[in-house]
């Protein structure tokens, strides 16, 4: 990395200790750091007991054929008791697990007792239509209660799920479907969306003219739209569930039994199924949320904003939140419907009082406005979570201002699909936290930075991200691909999990994410990542949101092209756009300044919220448009074409 952009990012000198109160009360504290790199397997063994086990495992890691990793091989464990059961048994039956917010504002809290009832009748079930341990059973809902009963009832009886996001495209819950070779698929007749109900089960029937060995179709009644129904395949969960008993009894399951398949698309090649299993990613899912958020399960309504389709649905959403008896908010539609307040009448309404959200919605709401947030009552909010891509310092100082008070320790929290949990992140009664940074591995985890010829680099200096020893819920292969597995994570650099991410240590040690490897740019000779500039931009007063690519150029061999949305504001003029470029000079040094600045009304975003720079370095660097099926709105590129002035 170049010392230009090393200094900007050591130029952030903004700290914020730990509220003195949360700091006194915290579930973790500086002691579990020592604690974890004492013994590190003794600490983790430790956090498994947070667990219930039917057989408790006398080993912690099998770590003799790497990098295939076995946590608590010897143990035994069903993860939906975990979830569930045994919180009821604990005389916790009344508590509320899930307050449900539906897009049309329908809603309904449940109770642990009432999950566990539905959760049963659920495995019930899918008993009945044949499913057992070992098979696969696709899953493509809406954000509905019914996506976490379906995800537990799956566990209970020791199936698999893959959970496909209910936005994506028939071809891609086929080849999906395909992959997992899937026996049964759970959906809905469809979900609400933007104020309309938007049909989900014509996907799934397209889906399946294409691929072969579904035997049943399992259709939750979401909307009551008129929908298509195949006698003797499809079957409506309602009916089904009505007649199964309340009871059923769990199984327990090795700890290595697969639990899930989510499929991540990376951005090359065909989609990559990430497994996970049973004992090791529950017990870090669990420890962390407990852990980061500071779980206080008896008082705290926890509510996390990402949809089920993505491991943090899964991790945080499911299974963490849960396996600790949390109450959450479950909300089924989108931030600005029916208005922009949406997400904020809902903290004040349910008193949420941990929230775990995206930087892409914390700069869409900065967009929106400050007046918006302060028209609700947030003051229940003590921890504020951020994940997803690196949160600009910008983004970060306003999420702690406006809705914050001032007052909430921000975690920014880094880890992947393939991590299953969180794996760098401040702890919120612990760390003096710095705007932009995730700072320091949690107890237990070790992650560093290395060179390209795989040496740690000193403190002030960057490179890529490495993980250097095996996790609990680390993925233990890809789905039917071992080699591709070795392939992409273990042999860039030998014996260490390379994260492809970039990553600088400040001078305190402390890990600053700076996107994909992929994202950064070499301009002279000097690499700069697409973060630091997009970072610098949004500085500025004039700009809501930013995306930068290196285009090829002739005499620097890649150019900075930056796509800016100017906040409502600014208007867009030469002197503007001339501004911008000084403003980034000044802040990264000269070398950063965007050769040019395209002010645009959107960018191109998956449904993740990740912007895909791939297609506006199609538009800088004018070629034709490529594979658009993964963006969240499909129409956003040719809006963008028609904003910028025709190229000569
Ligand atoms: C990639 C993983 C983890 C759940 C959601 C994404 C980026 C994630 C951060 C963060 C900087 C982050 C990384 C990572 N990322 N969190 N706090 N700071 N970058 O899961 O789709 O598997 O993506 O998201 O680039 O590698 P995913």
């Amino acid at each position: 990395m170049s010392n230009e952009s090393l200094a900007n990012l050591l130029k952030e000198e903004r700290r914020f200790a730990p509220p003195a109160e949360l700091a006194a009360g915290a579930n973790v504290t500086a002691a579990a750091y020592a604690q974890a790199s004492e013994d590190r397997l003794g600490f983790w063994a430790e956090q498994a007991r947070r667990l219930s086990w039917a057989v408790e495992p006398t080993e912690t890691l099998d770590w003799s054929n790497p990098p295939f990793a076995k946590w608590f091989a010897d143990g035994r464990l069903n993860v939906a008791y975990n979830c569930v059961d045994r919180h009821v048994e604990a005389g916790l039956g009344d508590r509320v697990a899930i307050h449900f917010e539906g897009e049309p504002g329908d809603g309904r809290s449940i109770t642990y007792a009432q999950l566990k009832d539905e959760v049963s009748r659920a495995a019930n079930a899918l008993l009945e239509l044949g499913v057992t341990k070992g098979d696969r059973v696709a899953i493509y809902l809406p954000m509905i209660p019914e996506a976490v009963v379906a995800m537990l009832a799956c566990a209970r009886i020791g199936a698999t799920h893959s959970v496909v996001f209910g936005g994506f495209s028939a071809d891609a819950v086929a080849s999906r479907i395909q992959d997992a070779r899937a026996r049964l698929v759970i959906t809905a007749d469809g979900g609400y969306r933007r104020g309309k109900p938007s049909a989900l089960k014509p996907a799934i029937d397209e889906a399946l003219t294409k691929v072969d060995g579904v035997e049943h179709v399992l259709v939750v009644r979401r909307t009551g739209q008129d929908t298509p129904f195949t006698e003797g395949r499809d079957v409506w969960w309602h009916e089904i569930t009505e007649r199964q008993s309340a009871e059923h009894t769990p199984q327990p399951h090795e700890a290595e039994h697969p639990l899930f398949i989510l499929y991540t698309s990376g951005t090359t090649g065909k989609p990559k199924g990430i497994l996970h299993t049973s004992g090791g990613y529950l017990t870090q899912a669990a420890y962390t949320h407990h852990a980061v958020f500071d779980l206080k399960p008896a008082t705290d309504v926890y509510w996390c904003t990402a949809d089920i389709g993505w491991v943090t649905g899964h991790s945080y959403i499911v299974y963490g939140p849960l396996a600790n008896g949390a109450t959450q908010v479950i909300y089924e539609g989108t931030p600005d419907t029916p208005h922009q307040g949406r997400f904020w009448e809902i903290v004040q309404k349910y008193g949420v009082t941990i929230l775990y959200t995206a930087p892409t919605a914390i700069r869409t709401f900065m967009k929106w406005g400050d007046d918006i947030p302060a028209k609700f009552d947030l003051s229940s909010l003590r921890v504020l979570g951020s994940v997803g891509e690196p949160i600009n310092p910008e983004a970060w100082v306003w999420y702690r201002e406006h809705i914050g008070a001032g007052r909430a320790p921000i975690v920014d929290t880094w880890w992947q699909t393939e991590t299953g949990a969180i794996m760098i992140s401040p702890l919120p009664g612990v760390t003096e936290t710095k705007p932009g940074s995730a700072q320091r591995a949690l107890p237990g985890i070790a992650a560093t930075v290395v060179d390209d010829e795989a040496r740690e680099v000193p403190n002030g200096s960057g490179g890529y991200l490495v993980l250097t020893e095996p996790w609990p819920s680390m993925l233990r292969t890809i789905w039917g691909d071992d080699q591709r597995y070795i392939d992409t994570y273990w042999s860039r650099f030998q014996g260490r999990y390379f994260a492809g991410d970039g990553a600088k240590k400040d001078e305190d040690g402390d890990i600053w994410l700076l996107g994909r490897v992929d994202d950064v740019m070499l301009v002279s000779g000097h690499n700069i990542s697409t973060t630091e500039v997009e970072s610098a931009l949004v500085g500025h007063p004039a700009v809501a949101e930013s995306a930068v690519v290196g285009a090829t150029d002739a005499t620097t061999g890649q150019a900075i092209v930056a796509f800016v949305i100017l906040r409502g504001t600014a208007t867009e003029t030469p002197e503007l756009v001339e501004e911008l470029r000084a403003h980034v000079g000044r802040t990264l040094g000269p070398i950063a300044k965007p050769k040019q600045i395209k002010v645009v009304g959107e960018l191109p975003k998956t449904r993740s919220g990740k912007i895909m720079r791939r297609l506006l370095r199609d538009i800088a660097e004018g070629r034709e448009i490529g594979d658009t099926t993964t963006l969240a709105d499909s129409t956003v590129m040719s809006l963008i074409q028609s904003q910028l002035p025709p190229t000569g």
